[in-house]
């Protein structure tokens, strides 16, 4: 009886077409993947670059499990630290051209992990409405005063900031926002910031290795530097981990003061060897040449059979409304072989189902065909 609410609970959350399944998938994220028998084409991986089946990048994984074993046995601070992770720091700081950078056991860690540390009761956090869930999670951590601003609106950081007196004051941002595929407008953001004393923080995490000349990121892409900036491993760097980079100062001040850093266990030694080698590969091969070539070739398909689109990277939502039409094209997909994610509320806001379709470098022009071809159907069947 105790924990009878729970199944009331989730009786109301499946009355409302919310409830969420595991969906169990046989081999790795490929361009094309097993499942309950059947090949899918993934149209959903943030493996952006495709670097998770790379063979330089499993061959680091496994090495680094020879030599270090499976897990790291502890936190950073007490046994967990060899040196695999100062120079993946180290590589990472150079890649996005920091005077250095501190790794998390993930990016969401990173995230709460960050601004608890930096922010706290009386400062102001500035957070954009599409902000993901890691960052919102560390908002209320900090207990700092939140004001969630409209989508991208500078206006209204503006007037925000004009009119505070608070103390510390921070803007955070997605740098590519992970629902829509458009980018935050970060010179316009630091250039206010700059105006009103605050800092700026951006998460990379769908940026990094994507955007700027340098595959970089967003400030690689504009050409600016955030003062903070965080970003995950487990995307287009093919592993898992989170990290933030900055001047040595912030990186000192997180070690000794960020709690998901202090009490958690170094992330395990091949995932730390895995991102390792991705970096080298983005910098070595530039597969982000690849994924740009795939996103364009994808994008004028959907153009041409009558998608407006807004996206502006490698993630592109096919914009469904409400939840009953999100679920039924997203299975219309995977009936014609394509799998995707449907995208509900609480991830996106209620009327703003999507189906998030997003590219990989090692998808193949034989694979974007016959996703558009089953996108094209579900277009029509549903009146997209
Ligand atoms: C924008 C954004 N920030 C942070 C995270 C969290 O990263 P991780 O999956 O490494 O915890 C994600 C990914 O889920 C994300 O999309």
């Amino acid at each position: 009886m105790k924990m009878k609410w729970l199944s009331d609970e989730l009786g109301q959350i499946k009355s409302k077409g919310l409830y969420r399944e595991l969906r169990t998938i046989r081999s790795a994220q490929s361009p094309r993947i097993k499942k309950d028998g059947r090949e899918y084409i993934l149209l959903s991986s943030n493996n952006y670059l495709g670097l998770a089946t790379h063979p330089k990048v499993k061959k680091a994984a496994a090495d680094a499990i020879e030599i270090y074993g499976s897990g790291a046995g502890g936190s950073r601070l007490t046994t967990g630290n060899t040196d695999i992770y100062n120079k993946l720091e180290e590589k990472i700081a150079d890649f996005k051209g920091t005077e250095d950078a501190i790794v998390f056991s993930s990016g969401y860690m990173a995230n709460i992990g960050t601004i608890s540390a930096l922010m706290k009761s009386g400062d102001l956090i500035l957070s954009d409405e599409l902000n993901h869930a890691s960052i919102i999670d560390g908002c209320r951590l900090s207990r700092a005063d939140v004001k969630v601003y409209p989508h991208k609106d500078i206006s209204c950081l503006e007037k925000e900031l004009g009119a505070s007196k608070n103390s510390k004051k921070l803007i955070v941002t997605d740098g590519v926002f992970s629902m829509d595929g458009d980018i935050a407008p970060l010179p316009e953001i630091i250039e206010i910031a700059e105006r009103f004393d605050a800092m700026v923080m951006v998460d990379d995490a769908h940026a990094t290795g994507v955007l700027g000349k340098h595959s970089g990121g967003t400030g690689d892409h504009f050409n600016v530097d955030a003062d903070i900036t965080m970003g995950t491993l487990s995307k287009a760097l093919a592993s898992s981990g989170g990290y933030i980079a900055g001047n040595s100062e912030l990186i000192e001040y997180l070690q000794n003061v960020s709690r998901s850093f202090i009490f958690s266990t170094a992330l395990p030694p091949p995932a730390v060897a895995a991102a390792t080698a991705a970096i080298d590969i983005i910098r070595e091969e530039n597969p982000t040449a690849k994924l740009r070539r795939i996103v364009a070739i994808y994008k004028k398909g959907l153009i041409d059979v009558g998608f407006n689109i807004q996206s502006e990277t490698q993630i592109v939502p096919i914009i469904t409304g409400d939840t009953d039409t999100t679920m039924k094209a997203a299975l219309l997909l995977e009936k014609q072989g394509i799998f995707v994610q449907g995208i509900r509320p609480p991830t996106v806001p209620e009327g703003k189902g999507r189906i998030r379709t997003t590219l990989m470098a090692t998808h193949s022009k034989q694979d974007i065909n016959d996703a558009l071809v089953a996108i094209r159907i579900v277009k029509e069947k549903f009146n997209l």
